[in-house]
């Protein structure tokens, strides 16, 4: 989101923040006389009833103004206005729905959305999206914001070097998809964890209703000239179905989530907010996705006026609404709608369709059932907004993220009684709001590393650089000065949202500026243990680092929240044994000589384009996907799962379907399931692994479980995949197993080059860590 003009109104709005008058925005208050006597007010007529009696009584005049995000009030009926658009990427956000200031001051912000993904555990993801839904309905009800919030960012992170990868749970399909899943509902359900049944789930009440962004294909600011809003994508059919889209349809189909927003970039040509198959046909029709469909903002006017694929603004207004767009974040709606519906482009039928998409979402909401004192959450307000179980839950988060990526000679935990002075260098060793990274709000409070680290053993600080980007090198001799006096060196580097953001891609991956002598000056002057901890969002290139012995350890914080001083101190210290694992690979700085413009996740050979993401990208890493270690280690043993797998074949389906060829009776292994095939649904078997915590430390430990590919599958198949996992806790010399329900047709299949999934026969490879478990699959007649 955020054009110019949209930036110019947020600060227009912070500015304003105390000037305005907080009250919640509803409709049919009690005291509204006969209008109470409405059908689309009597909450004993089902919604889509109350929906077509309140679009009956619209004039088209009202109709139109009720299609952006800043819907106008209908005095006459009652009805506010309404503000669709509210930020809740890790925390209630700026953003122009919501007012930070009187009666509510802050918000708990959690950490940013990438280190929270790399905890691997669903549960926090769900009380995560459950906090902030509390804090946000609370923040509705005393009338400092609306009920619909456009969160989550589930773009798959495709390249590095994207500003707003920060903001996503990563490169993996399976992981955003979880991620996705288990926040929305999170923030949705009304009905604490239990899961909806899918007959009810579309008109369900709200509790906040969530939005998942940015479909689809969408994961560029700016590059080399090409922005976001001009760059024609080009996908494959098959990225689409198995990477871009499968965290969207997770979001629909398992999240049920009530909103969904379309990108500012076109796929293959078409802008995805004017492409019907995109929102008509795959979204509603094939995935069943019953919500609203918001426009990224201004995306709408760019149809027109900056990529003219509409001929005029009347024909990109009437391209969206056909193509099943609900909502235009900006105003181009309100302006050109009107000569649209005159010249004949957009009939009633285009607007009503929109307008009961979205009356259904904020009846939904509980907003047209009067006041919101008097409903479910009605009794939320200023005490449940930053309350000591949000902000535990902050820290926990933090600490559940952090990722270990060396630690020679087990140089963490440092040992308080070892360690009478230390050290903390580096520019963002007294990070506050850098630790919030992007989408972020006023936080509880905050807690800097060095202000954590203080809280265990005395300290000497340096800067070492004036800021994280480190142009100059005068500061760095006071900081190794400053290094020498201690036992331990910890240096808090990295990046901030002046090198990473919205509109704002990097070009390297190294550190900016100065700061890899800063780092290296430090290690060769300090005595060790010296700790290297990075702070940002995206991958960085600290090769010379992970192979500098000076420096014994590295741990990648993300941008941590509120917390994140605590957490850090907490892992340092030991207090914590790190769990988190990466979920994203770390590239060398010469990735960066590959066209960030590729959307391709295939490597191909004959132009020397490596790919993408650990599925595919085939040339050497820093640290890879899902990598993490503990203060402990952690071993795995298949210990009950099947090394035979027939699937039943009838002699006449090899010609019928698209089986290879009637006559592999000699060739078992020749043959494939469509995912759609019936004899899928019978086809599942479970896998249990043992892993057992070896060390003397305590910990959490994500258990990833990885699909291999039979070699005969078709061109294009991922060299591995994650199929599953899981977070455990164990103590020291203790073990656990887990057992993981496999369905072949979805964990253990691939995409061919038409989109189409297929379950093929072969040498299948499940794998933990280093440990493997064949399983062979053959057909039977
Ligand atoms: C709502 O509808 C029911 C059923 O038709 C009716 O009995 C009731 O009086 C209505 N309520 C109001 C406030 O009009
Ligand atoms: C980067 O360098 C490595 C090793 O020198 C090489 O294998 C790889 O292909 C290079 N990557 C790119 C994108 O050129
Ligand atoms: C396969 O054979 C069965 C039994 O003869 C028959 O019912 C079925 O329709 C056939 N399937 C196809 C696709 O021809
Ligand atoms: C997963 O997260 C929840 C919520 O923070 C936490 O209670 C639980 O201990 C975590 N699980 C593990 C194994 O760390």
């Amino acid at each position: 989101m955020a054009s110019i003009a949209v930036v110019l109104v947020l600060q227009a709005l912070l500015l304003f923040v105390t000037a305005v008058s907080a009250q919640p925005q509803y409709a049919c208050n009690s005291n509204s006389g006969s209008i109470q006597s409405y059908a689309f007010c009597n909450t004993s007529f089902d919604l889509s009833n109350r929906v077509r009696d309140l679009i009956s009584r619209l004039t088209v005049q009202e109709k139109i103004s009720q299609l952006v995000n800043k819907a106008s009030a209908v005095p006459r009926l009652g009805i506010s206005s309404y503000e669709w658009w509210q930020e809740a990427l890790h925390g209630i956000a700026y953003s122009p729905g919501v007012q930070f200031g009187g009666n509510v001051p802050s918000a708990t912000s959690f950490p940013q959305t990438i280190l929270t993904a790399a905890s691997f555990n669903t549960t926090l993801f769900y009380k995560i999206g459950q906090a902030i839904s509390t804090e946000g309905r609370a923040m509705y009800n005393v009338g400092n914001s609306g009920a619909t919030f456009w969160s989550p960012n589930i773009n798959i992170y495709r390249d590095p070097r994207w500003g707003r990868g920060q903001e996503t749970p990563g490169e993996d399909p399976v992981l955003s998809s979880q991620y996705g899943t288990y926040f929305v509902r999170g923030l949705q359900d009304v009905n604490e964890g239990e899961p909806y049944s899918d007959a009810s789930a579309g008109l369900s009440r709200l509790k906040v209703s969530a939005c998942c962004k940015h479909f689809t294909a969408y994961d560029l600011e700016s590059w080399n000239g090409v922005e976001r809003y001009n760059f024609n994508a080009l996908v494959t059919q098959q990225d689409l179905t198995d990477t871009y889209n499968p965290p969207f349809q997770s979001c629909v189909q398992e999240g049920h989530v009530s909103g969904i927003m379309c990108s500012y970039n076109r796929v293959n040509g078409v802008p995805t907010c004017a492409d019907r198959n995109l929102l008509t046909n795959t979204l509603r029709n094939n995935w069943g996705f019953i919500g609203y469909i918001v426009s990224d903002c201004d995306a709408v006017s760019l149809i027109y006026d900056a990529t003219k694929y509409a001929s005029s603004p009347e024909d990109a207004v009437a391209d969206v609404l056909k193509a099943g767009l609900d909502l235009n974040c900006g105003s181009y709606m309100t302006q050109h709608a009107q000569t649209a519906y005159q010249a004949g482009k957009i009939n009633d039928f285009d607007l009503d369709r929109a307008l009961t998409n979205l009356f259904i979402v904020r009846m939904r909401l509980g907003l047209f059932d009067g006041d919101p004192k008097t409903q479910p959450y009605g009794t939320l307000g200023k005490s449940d907004i930053c309350s000591d179980e949000h902000q535990q839950l902050a820290l926990e988060a933090a600490c559940q993220g952090i990722v270990l990526l060396k630690n020679e000679g087990r140089s963490l935990p440092l040992s308080q009684g070892s360690v009478k002075t230390l050290a903390v260098i580096g520019p963002n060793a007294n990070a506050a709001n850098i630790m919030l990274g992007n989408y972020h709000g006023n936080p509880c409070k905050y807690v800097t590393p060095l202000q954590g680290l203080q809280s265990y053993v005395s300290t000497v600080s340096a800067p070492g650089c004036a800021s994280v980007a480190c142009t100059g090198d005068d500061l760095i001799s006071a900081a190794v000065d400053t290094a020498t006096k201690a036992d331990a060196v910890v240096l808090v580097v990295g990046l901030d949202i002046t090198q990473e953001t919205e509109t704002h891609d990097r070009t390297s991956l190294l550190l900016p500026g100065q700061q890899q002598q800063l780092i290296t000056q430090v290690a060769s002057a300090a005595k060790v243990p010296v700790i290297l901890v990075i702070m940002c969002g995206g991958p960085v290139d600290i090769s010379f680092a992970k192979y500098d012995n000076r420096i014994s350890s590295i741990l990648w914080v993300g941008y941590p929240g509120e917390a994140g001083g605590v957490a850090i101190a907490q892992v340092i210290f030991g207090e914590y044994n790190p769990g988190g694992r990466l979920p994203v690979t770390w590239y060398p700085e010469n990735y960066t000589q590959m066209s960030m413009l590729d959307m391709n996740m295939r490597p191909n050979p004959s132009t020397g384009y490596l790919g993408r993401t650990y599925r595919f990208y085939s040339g050497p890493t820093l640290f890879q996907f899902g990598e993490g270690l503990s203060f402990s280690s952690f071993q795995y043993q298949f210990t009950s799962a099947r090394r035979r797998l027939s699937v039943f074949m009838s002699s006449n389906q090899s010609s019928s379907s698209e089986l290879h060829k009637p006559s592999n009776r000699r060739k078992p292994y020749s043959f494939f399931l469509q995912a759609e095939d019936s004899r899928c649904e019978t086809l599942q078997f479970p896998v249990k692994i043992t892993v057992s915590n070896q060390g003397s430390h305590a910990g959490s430990h994500s258990v990833l479980l990885y699909h291999t590919p039979p070699k005969s599958s078709p061109t294009g198949s991922p060299k591995q995949q994650l199929i599953e996992f899981t977070r455990l806790h164990l103590e020291a010399g203790s073990e656990s197993s887990v057992t993981f329900m496999i369905r072949p047709c979805n964990h253990l299949s691939t995409v061919k080059k038409d989109g189409s999934r297929i379950f093929h026969g072969g040498m299948h490879t499940l794998s933990v860590g280093d440990v493997h478990h064949r399983l062979s699959v053959m057909q039977v007649h």
